[in-house]
């Protein structure tokens, strides 16, 4: 199989996957086994050479050079064939996409060690496999240059334009193609009417010809309003004659420039973004308004159903909630979509949550085609700075039976079509890569980027096995780096779901600003309605048919009489549908407010394991790898003891319940820093109070002049590790420096905007607390302990405390 000295792609244009597929193949090879192929591009002459061969092309272009492969089945869009036998490998694409995900199909198994015969074949689940990127045509506003992006600035456009140099949009594209990925919408969704213009759409039109080779297809978000925005119309409604017709226009001027384009991408009426409501219209006549004028082309409208009102819902009003909005919405339209419209769904009813039950939405939408959307991209799951592999939360979802008419209706047999006979659906993944080299930001993120195609592909397939074959392709094939990367990552989310949100409350992160780090009183009290209701007694949203919300009732009756029920609701979601006191026991026999303490303590235990578990794989990863990714396991120890007191003190201080273990606000080993001796440092109170260790840190008393802080140890000699809890701004670069007498221990600088490669805060809170640790450090009873903080402009190097542990304790 391996023996072959030849590859035969059976195109020879330099634009077509197929010619790629011949290439990819070759270097593959000379990678894995560092063995020079050859390739032609064009017609193959048959199996009569002496050399074993491997032919790459549509199974028509086989056909058509003569060649007959026998009992090849009925392939699919995107489809394709893989046939390797002892003297020949067939690779035959129903498409030359699918060609070209067959090379790499084969690439991917040779990588992985895997030389055994194979003959099968294999359809896409769905014809939808999109991306989308978040990516603003400048940095400038509040999201920078990719909205929800933790990987560093665009790929695709700088300063207003697409970028010259398109090489890394080209190497993204073939990337994705590896995990089959059909189409990437490439700007924001929160759209700039500039994206029509002609420099753009040129520009538009370059990005569309690096993807081209690789089978990825060019898609773009629309700003509702831009026929009045660009200042050629005076309306934007939808049924008007000249807004018809100058989206007519618009569209055949794309499809002049990109005559593969994929289609519109369009978030209407949601988060100040206009749409079809403006008029009175409906959203059916919103999205078919761009459905009809793409039509003839062969595109489609991605249209989203993260529509809600965000300015006027009232927490006061008890049977007020979001998670309604989805299904109200699009009452009634059900089957008014043309049919090449498909509605992207977000996952959950609110917006990417830790735990959401499935969006009600999929249910209702029978005639119409749907899409689900995923984010790639850890948005309110940490932003890359913590380890969160998310297929396993993906699947509660893809997995879940919505039991429509009492039949079977799993999510992932409505978007592929299946249950409900639709033409179209998919998935639509945000991924939001950058420049960053890593493109996520972080390595070990980047499993969940290739599961996303996987999943669109084929979502039965198992979370681990995935995970084991990018683990293979990406650190090599050695067991202990497998079963490492593999055991962190399997037990990551519901680790991340312990020591943030739990019991379906959300992920309790600061919704106002920076959605990272804790601020669970930021769930309340504001229109945004991703309300708790936590009181001094109780917590929870009554999301029941009868006394609540009737959220549950948007349900089909199986699930909404699971759902409406306390006895049958999974304790992982009790709180998103019931209002209960904290005193509730759940089915796990706990009550509310100790599974919270529990959780917290458990998964941040845990999370303090990944980076030894990681540390001793040294050695067996390229040190540059094992590197980076060791300090963001360092630095995700230390934010989810941040989190874990946050979110344990904010309930406590609410509810006055004691935590039955004794730990909460119990902290034996810790010397706050304000209770040490200061000079040049002043105390600062600190907002929200639950992120700082007894609600107050200290800060340097100026701008310009260091501060010290000082206290004599009482502990007994011997080894301590020495941890100090500190605020890294974004906005300056603070020093600090540990002494221990005259003996320096360590120095460190707030650059984590540098070293985690985005901003996580401007101010003193819970997305910029965070940790350094001094390991074994002798200490003698008596010793003067001493901190040396030197501001920076206006980050006054913040200290909250200092823990002195003991071997093997953590707090
Ligand atoms: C979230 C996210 C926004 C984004 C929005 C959307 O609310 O924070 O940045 O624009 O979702 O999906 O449209």
């Amino acid at each position: 199989m391996v023996g072959y000295g030849h590859i035969v792609a059976l195109n020879d244009s330099e634009s077509s996957p197929v010619h790629t597929a011949g290439l990819e193949l070759q270097q593959g090879i000379a990678g894995i086994f560092g063995k020079d192929c050859n390739v032609s591009h064009g017609k193959w002459r048959g199996a009569s050479s002496t050399d074993s061969v491997a032919v790459v092309g549509t199974v028509g272009q086989f056909q058509s050079s003569g060649g007959d492969i026998k009992q090849l089945p009925q392939l699919e869009e995107d489809g394709f064939w893989l046939e390797v036998n002892s003297s020949a490998t067939y690779i035959l694409g129903q498409n030359e996409r699918g060609a070209l995900y067959g090379a790499f199909e084969y690439l991917s198994m040779l990588a992985q060690g895997n030389m055994t015969q194979v003959s099968y074949a294999s359809n896409p689940d769905a014809p939808i496999r999109w991306i989308n990127q978040w990516d603003n045509l400048q940095a400038g506003g509040t999201h920078g240059s990719v909205e929800r992006g933790y990987g560093g600035p665009s790929i695709f456009f700088a300063n207003g334009s697409v970028k010259d140099d398109l090489s890394r949009a080209a190497q993204y594209a073939r990337l994705l193609a590896s995990i089959k990925v059909n189409a990437v919408v490439v700007n924001n969704v929160n759209a700039n009417e500039s994206m029509l213009t002609d420099p753009i759409m040129d520009g538009l039109g370059r990005i569309a010809d690096v993807f081209r080779p690789y089978g990825v297809q060019l898609g773009m978000s629309l700003y509702f309003a831009s026929p009045l925005a660009l200042g050629d119309l005076e309306t934007f409604d939808p049924l008007n004659a000249s807004v018809i017709e100058w989206w007519h226009n618009k569209t055949d001027d794309i499809y002049r420039r990109i005559p593969d384009f994929a289609g519109y991408l369009v978030k209407a009426n949601s988060e100040g973004q206009p749409g079809p409501l403006t008029y009175n219209r409906t959203l059916a006549d919103g999205a078919n308004l761009f459905a009809k004028a793409i039509q003839p082309h062969g595109g489609v409208v991605m249209f989203r159903a993260f529509v809600y009102d965000s300015t006027n819902l009232n927490e006061s009003h008890w049977r007020e909630d979001r998670a309604n909005a989805a299904v109200d919405f699009f009452d009634g339209l059900d089957g008014k979509f043309d049919d090449n419209v498909i509605i992207q769904i977000k996952y959950g009813p609110i917006d990417f949550q830790v735990r959401e039950p499935t969006s009600p939405l999929f249910a209702h939408l029978q005639q119409t085609n749907s899409a689900i959307e995923l984010q790639i991209s850890q948005e309110y799951l940490g932003q890359q700075c913590h380890l969160v592999y998310l297929p396993p939360l993906w699947k509660t979802v893809l997995d879940f039976d919505l039991r429509v008419d009492h039949q079977p209706s799993l999510v992932r047999n409505i978007i592929s079509g299946d249950r409900f006979k639709r033409p179209l659906g998919g998935y639509a993944g945000v991924a939001n890569v950058g420049t960053n080299q890593t493109w996520l930001g972080s390595h070990l993120a980047m499993s969940n980027l290739y599961t996303f195609g996987r999943l669109a592909w084929d979502p039965t397939t198992d979370p681990v096995s995935m995970l084991l074959d990018w683990t293979r392709l990406t650190f090599g094939l050695d067991p202990s780096v497998l079963q490492t990367i593999v055991d962190m990552s399997m037990e990551s989310w519901p680790n991340y779901e312990n020591y943030t949100g739990n019991l379906g409350i959300q992920t309790l992160t600061d919704i106002l600003y920076g959605h990272y780090g804790p601020n669970p009183a930021s769930q309340d009290d504001n229109p945004w309605g991703q309300w708790t209701r936590a009181d001094a007694d109780t917590i929870g949203m009554d999301r029941t048919i009868e006394n609540g919300t009737r959220n549950a009732g948007q349900y089909p009756s199986e699930v909404a009489s699971m759902y409406d029920n306390i006895d049958t609701t999974p304790d992982n979601l009790l709180l998103w549908f019931h209002h209960v006191p904290y005193t509730q026991r759940l089915k796990s026999g706990t009550t509310v407010i100790q599974h919270f303490y529990d959780a917290h303590y458990n998964g941040s235990a845990r999370a303090q394991t990944y980076a030894p578990r990681w540390q001793a794989l040294e050695g067996k990863i390229d040190e540059q790898r094992f590197n980076e990714q060791l300090f963001r396991l360092v630095y995700q120890a230390g934010h989810s003891l941040v989190w874990r007191d946050a979110i344990n003190n904010f309930y406590f201080n609410k509810s006055q319940i004691p935590d039955e273990a004794g730990r909460v606000e119990n902290h034996p080993y810790r010397i706050e820093a304000e209770s040490m001796e200061l000079d040049g440092y002043e105390l600062y109170a600190v907002s929200p109070f639950h992120v700082a260790s007894n609600k107050t840190c200290i800060v340097t008393s100026s701008n310009s002049t260091q501060g010290t802080a000082s206290t004599t140890l009482s502990v007994d000699s011997g080894k301590y590790d020495l941890a100090v809890n500190y605020y890294d701004m974004a906005i300056g670069r603070s020093q600090w420096e540990l002494y221990l007498n005259d003996n320096m221990v360590g120095q460190w600088i707030g650059d984590s905007d540098l070293t985690l490669g985005h901003a996580p805060s401007n101010y003193i809170d819970g997305h910029s607390a965070t940790r350094i640790t001094f390991k074994s450090v002798q200490v003698e009873k008596g010793d003067m302990l001493r901190i040396v903080g030197k501001p920076d402009g206006i980050e006054p190097a913040p200290i909250d405390y200092v823990s002195v542990l003991p071997e093997g304790v953590v707090d």
